[in-house]
């Protein structure tokens, strides 16, 4: 470690409540590029709760340039203050004290993105989790509500548009060409939720009138010339606040709600009260631009954004550690609300795949976490699938255990007892458990736990007594889980002739049901189920329930006849996806019969929906594979997922090509979940068609040409890359040339170009980022080039001589000297080193060995870099 003081390690139980309060902040911002002051007026007062004692306050400010400071309108003398690069201690305070302070900051040169910074020709803010502290001195910690009044001053003709949270107050001349506007925020937050932006921007403005009956004025703003790509945006906020009032009675509290779209932003969208800020790729897209899943994914972080307004905003958290309280709750919203708008199946589908490929290796990997983290040493670190989607699964099993009514009720106690104020996980179940006379203690080691729990079940029928026992043994491998979990688990039973068989249990309160939830708690557990007429197939863990690994032998004919009988849709996804693992995995050649079989009776079955079809005829990413294989043989996976998709592609010939024409000549250009299906199910086989068809490469050229829509544009220039087709380069070219004025869509470009399996890759990533529509200092081009390649280019990413590492880890170093979150994400993607052939980690820890040795390092590398190496 070169570094200048070894990175410090915070602790959960290290919290105590902040000696000093803010009651209100007055900031003033006389904007320029590069000398930005910031005048900020603090009305300080002894927290009532603290201990009383304290004779100096701590201020959190990094990177800024004290100009003037005051106490009471008294300037301080250098004894009264000190300061150093991580804040200011004032050295002796009273009960209740104004603080004024000014600093000046550098926007223009601030490329981490955190903080006030420039992107294009605008300002804007990022402060979650402790951004602000490059604003102003502060107290900066989730726990410290105020009320913020703001004064933005500015050159109007460069930046006519002066937002700040809240309600504009006030707005007029300056001399010098220079306009100000004043805004007022009268809901108490903590500054991580500040946020300011400045610009020439185009609006797209709307209203939507609430159940009470009130009028919200909405406005996008986005970069001049993008409207045309706003309006699906505007639309998904409508319902996104529709849906709030309907499934949860929660109303949208300002007059007033703003989102700005920026091109430069660290990570998908941030919740600043009133003053949303999103990346452009969650805002921006039309039909030619923007693919199916673009649109399902702006619907979703709209929503998300939005729902942060009660369930993160009103209720906030206590520290960083309780991040999950307002993100896995947020995060199950999002999802419900698409499940809501769109097919809840396949939504769950979806949101399993995250869970498998990116949680439980997350969960086995060296940052692995408890939902609620009890260290970090950079929180950025732990904006992670495991706080988010793994605690959206947590807040789903309380749905599930409670019922929608009882987790309302729970949900209404909750606001009741903590709006307005900042709260802690335990309050959350609290509420829950306290408004369903629900007991919730073990349910809490959800919470404090890390590691995935493998459920694994064995079953027995005694059919004289016509009972079917269920035998479930919970193991989990991770050190800090030593105690069991408490398991809801939702199942059915399925007869031999493709029948749901009904089923009792005293112990559960089932009688006579077709459908039931189960709950185990204890390491070893035997369940009863009475009345079972039959013998069956037990179909467990139906729309998963729980995130665990379920382990339950089934044979090759049971996961076959599961695929096609399961009378839950999930669990039906989920045998299809097992029955391949048989053949990827096991390495039991003959099942691909069965899986072709398989394939065509459900492709031919015309009461299916083609959005679920589409899902099933995908094979297990590489990433799942890796993940569920105990060896983790890279090799060996890559070549037999090859093998089955060409062998699919050739037994099922005529079936991929009926439906490709079939759906090509029924396709149109709409945005209802039946076009969208209609087009995933026939993109997924022209894939298929690559290894077969004749005329395969005639149709890729003839679909990309007359695309209307980016997203069969889109898979058409994939198609022909990953199948490395002949037209490859033509298309690829004439995509640039049509679009390369489109950052969005050139994101797209360079990730498929990214993901291509071939030696030539690495060589053309080398290409690509010295392409003038590369920028290594923007977040989207990094993700789409480097993340991509290390996160989906399994063969590449992991070439045996090493290469693909170095890359990354060339990269890393690179990226660190200027943005220290984008840089430490990227070295994640090494998280599954542990797991891999010697020859392999040893490319890794050599690459490794040097990205830790680089001369200032940043905290955030270090923290992932340190563990991955341990
Ligand atoms: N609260 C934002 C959201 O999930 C994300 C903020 C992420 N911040 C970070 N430093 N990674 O909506
Ligand atoms: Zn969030």
């Amino acid at each position: 470690m070169k570094n200048a003081s070894a990175p410090v390690t915070h602790y959960r139980k290290d919290y105590l409540p902040p000696d000093f309060l803010i009651e209100t902040v007055k900031l003033k911002f006389e904007l320029d590029p590069n000398a930005t002051l910031v005048s900020s007026e603090l009305m300080l007062r002894r927290n009532p709760q603290s201990d009383g004692l304290a004779q100096k306050l701590f201020l959190n400010g990094e990177g800024l340039t004290l100009k003037a400071i005051f106490i009471d309108d008294e300037e301080l003398t250098e004894k009264d203050y000190d300061i150093d690069e991580s804040g200011l201690t004032l050295n002796r305070v009273s009960d209740r004290f104004v603080l004024k302070t000014c600093v000046e900051i550098d926007p223009a040169n601030n490329a981490a993105l955190e903080g006030l910074y420039v992107s294009g020709d605008k300002f804007c803010t990022q402060c979650e989790a402790e951004g602000f502290r490059k604003i102003t001195f502060y107290m900066d910690r989730p726990d410290v509500l105020a009320e913020f009044f703001v004064r933005i001053e500015a050159d109007k003709t460069q930046y006519p548009l002066l937002l700040s949270n809240g309600n504009k107050l006030d707005s007029g001349d300056l001399s010098e060409n220079k306009h100000y506007t004043e805004w007022h925020d009268p809901f108490l937050k903590p500054c991580y939720l500040f946020a300011l932006v400045a610009g020439d921007l185009d609006l797209l403005a709307d209203e939507f009138v609430t159940h009470s009956g009130r009028k919200i004025a909405l406005e996008l703003y986005v970069d001049k010339g993008k409207l045309d790509q706003s309006q699906f945006a505007m639309e998904s906020l409508k319902n996104a606040m529709a849906w709030d009032e309907k499934r949860y009675n929660l109303e949208y509290d300002l007059d007033l709600y703003m989102i700005v779209a920026v091109g430069d932003f660290n990570m998908g969208a941030m919740e600043n009260k009133g003053l949303n800020i999103f990346n452009t790729k969650y805002v921006l897209a039309n039909p030619a631009t923007g693919t199916d899943q673009d649109f399902e994914n702006i619907e979703s972080v709209i929503g998300h954004e939005y729902f942060h307004n009660w369930t993160g905003n009103r209720v906030t958290c206590r520290d960083w550690f309780q991040l999950s309280l307002k993100e896995g709750l947020t995060v199950f919203r999002d999802q419900q609300f698409t499940e809501d708008m769109r097919s809840k199946a396949v939504k769950r589908i979806d949101d399993v795949k995250v869970i498998r490929s990116y949680q439980f290796a997350e969960d086995a990997g060296p940052m692995a976490h408890p939902i609620r983290p009890d260290a970090y040493i950079e929180m950025n670190n732990f904006y992670t699938v495991t706080v988010y989607n793994k605690g959206a699964e947590v807040i789903r099993m309380l749905h599930t255990l409670l019922g929608e009514e009882g987790f309302q009720k729970g949900m209404s106690l909750y606001f009741k007892r903590h709006d307005g104020s900042a709260a802690t996980c335990d309050d959350f179940v609290a509420a829950m458990s306290d408004a369903n006379q629900f007991n919730l203690d073990q349910f809490k080691y959800w919470y404090s736990q890390a590691g995935t729990p493998t459920l694994r079940v064995d079953y027995d029928y005694d059919e004289s007594n016509q009972c079917l026992k269920l035998h479930f043994s919970q193991n989990n491998a991770h050190e800090s889980a030593s105690e069991p979990y408490f398991i809801p688990v939702k199942l059915g039973l399925v007869g031999t002739k493709g029948n749901q068989v009904s089923f009792s249990s005293a112990e559960f309160g089932l009688t006579n049901v077709e459908e039931g939830l189960i709950i185990v708690t204890q390491p070893n557990q035997t369940v009863n189920l009475e009345g079972v007429s039959e013998e069956v197939i037990p179909s467990l863990l139906r729309d998963f329930t729980a995130p665990v690994k379920l382990d339950i032998n089934y044979s090759d004919q049971q996961l076959a006849y599961l695929f096609a009988n399961d009378g839950n849709t999930f669990n039906r996804w989920d045998a299809g996806q097992r029955l391949m693992q048989r053949f990827l995995i096991d390495e039991e050649d003959s099942i691909k019969e069965s899986i072709a079989e398989a394939f065509r009776a459900l492709l031919n079955d015309q009461s299916i929906d083609n959005a679920f079809k589409a899902r099933c005829v995908q094979i297990p990413d590489l990433k799942t594979l890796f993940e569920n294989d105990p060896n983790g043989r890279i090799d060996s996976l890559i070549e037999r997922r090859k093998t089955l998709k060409k062998f699919l592609g050739i037994a099922l010939e005529d079936t991929w090509s009926r439906l490709y024409n079939q759906l090509h000549r029924a396709s149109d250009l709409d945005l209802d979940g039946v076009s969208v299906a209609n087009r995933a199910l026939k993109n997924a086989s022209l894939d298929y068609m690559a290894f077969s068809s004749e005329q395969h490469e005639a149709i890729v050229i003839k679909q990309f040409e007359d695309a209307k829509l980016m997203t069969e544009e889109l898979s058409a220039f994939s198609i022909a890359n990953h199948h490395e087709l002949e037209v490859a380069s033509k298309i690829t070219q004439a995509f640039y040339d049509k679009w390369h004025s489109e950052p969005l869509v050139m994101d797209k470009w360079l990730a498929i170009q990214a993901s291509v399996d071939s030696l030539d890759t690495l060589n053309r990533i080398q290409t690509l980022r010295h392409d003038r529509v590369f920028n290594i200092k923007n977040p989207n081009k990094v993700r789409a080039l480097f993340s991509t390649f290390a996160a989906l280019n399994f063969s590449q990413f992991h070439r045996i001589d090493g290469a693909g590492y170095r890359l990354i880890a060339e990269a890393i170093i690179e990226i660190d000297e200027f943005n220290n979150q984008v840089a430490a994400n990227l070295a994640k993607q090494f998280s599954s080193a542990a797991k891999l052939d010697d020859a392999r980690k040893m490319h890794v820890q050599q690459q490794l060995k040097k990205v830790i040795d680089k001369e200032n390092l940043s905290k955030d590398v270090f923290e992932v870099v340190s563990k991955t190496l341990e």
